[in-house]
């Protein structure tokens, strides 16, 4: 199988992202959001990858997206897989969770092609809405898969035009209510691994093709409002006033103060959102929703420093006469990945002769669910300038096409050796 890796053809990748990209929606960057008509589109785009290749794609009722290379003779091994997802943030890039199916559809390709034997059915999976930016919670497609979210629980979470989860499935033709019939059951499965973009500037800084991911940081994701009094920029004096705006500013400031104390090292707080009312020069702001997005590899410390943020702004509320509630709308563990996985990863690498570091990745992945359901893996290729979820994000054809010929590697391993339990 190893002249399949070296059959990956950098070209044939470069055409896959320019053919996912311009499925987006008008403006800069790449926006196509999760559970919508294009996300919907690039799905059917990566089935019709897979149908000119023979393989017939399924949509599961998460819209979760599979197609199966099975082994001519039934050898009762457990499966293998690999993929990504194709939505993006607003604005996004044309890499992230983009370049892992553009890696599988490669992969598919240069396994069909090459003839070689397999013993264990090689499954290509693009999970549905695995970013948190439209909903809050991050993963939905890989969570349910894990038996994360079930159909229950798509009535909690919604978009800033107050869309829930289970409308927007159905909308896009899904079936929120069936999501049970999507779960995987851990006992067809070997190993997953999951092709990604570091989304930080290790791999780049270091001169290092490969990343080798040993654990990913978990996220709790908050919702804060603030309301104070709106009323006349003019005919209010400082001291008569409730400024959400200026509540929800201090709010901000005591969160990245947090995160850079001396026992918060590793932690990151971040107010990615944050929309004021009424929003006009003349008037002060009556109410601010934020959002809080806290990432640690720890998993008490992350849970701990959101739990100690909402103590400290409902001070900064107290103080200024101002209201606050808040609601958790995400809340992922961080995952250590199984080193034999990560051997096989390694093992590919200098196979191909190529360099690479094992480090833990500070972005949340459909991997960190599928952990869930079966021993799993990532492979990074590194992000110019460190960039991600920006419309600057870039990873060359070249770096991706050898991080395509380690998952081929890898995967054949994976194929070759006995189950483990
Ligand atoms: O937000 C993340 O970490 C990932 O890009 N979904
Ligand atoms: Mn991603
Ligand atoms: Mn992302």
């Amino acid at each position: 199988m190893t002249d399949a890796a070296a059959s990956v053809d950098a070209h044939n990748i470069e055409r896959l992202i320019e053919a996912f990209a311009a499925l987006s929606e008008p403006g800069e960057g790449v926006t196509r959001l999760g559970y919508s008509a294009l996300e919907r589109q690039a799905h059917d785009l990566f089935a019709s990858e897979m149908a000119g290749l023979g393989l017939k794609a399924a949509v599961d009722a998460a819209g979760n997206t599979i197609a199966e290379l099975s082994p001519a003779s039934a050898s009762g091994a457990r499966a293998i897989g690999t993929g990504s997802h194709l939505d993006s943030v607003p604005s996004g890039g044309r890499f992230d969770g983009i370049a892992g199916v553009c890696a599988a559809i490669e992969t598919a390709r240069v396994v069909v092609e090459s003839g070689s034997a397999i013993r264990r059915p090689w499954r290509f999976v693009v999970f549905a809405a695995e970013e948190g930016a439209r909903f809050g919670q991050a993963c939905t497609g890989s969570r349910v898969i894990a038996g994360l979210t079930g159909a229950g629980d798509l009535d909690a979470f919604h978009d800033k035009d107050g869309v829930s989860l289970r409308q927007a499935m159905a909308e896009v033709g899904l079936d929120p209510a069936g999501c049970a019939s999507a779960v995987w059951d851990p006992d067809e499965w070997h190993a997953f691994v999951e092709l990604h973009i570091e989304q930080g500037n290790v791999l780049e800084s270091s001169g290092t093709p490969i990343g080798v991911v040993e654990s990913i940081s978990g996220s709790s994701r908050l919702l804060v409002t603030l309301t104070g009094t709106a009323s006349h920029t003019g005919g209010t004096p400082m001291h008569l006033r409730r400024d959400a705006l200026a509540a929800a500013a201090e709010c901000v400031l005591a969160g990245e103060r947090l995160a850079k104390d001396r026992e918060h090292h590793g932690t990151r707080v971040t107010v990615g959102r944050l929309d004021v009312h009424p929003g006009s020069i003349t008037t002060i702001p009556g109410e601010v929703v934020f959002s809080v997005d806290v990432r640690d590899l720890d998993s008490q410390r992350q849970r701990s420093t959101a739990r100690e943020l909402l103590a400290r702004f409902e001070g900064i509320a107290a103080e200024r006469g101002v209201g606050i509630r808040s609601e958790v709308i995400g809340d992922t563990s961080p995952v250590i990945l199984p080193t034999w996985v990560a051997d096989a990863i390694a093992g590919a690498a200098v196979a191909e002769g190529l360099g690479y570091r094992m480090m833990s990745s500070g972005a949340s992945h459909d991997a960190q669910q599928i952990s869930r359901v079966t021993s799993t893996g990532m492979i990074f290729v590194p992000s110019k300038d460190g960039l991600s979820h920006v419309p600057e994000e870039w990873t060359s054809s070249q770096e991706l096409a050898e991080g395509t010929r380690v998952l081929v590697r890898t995967l054949s391993a994976l194929d070759a050796e006995e189950d483990r339990r």
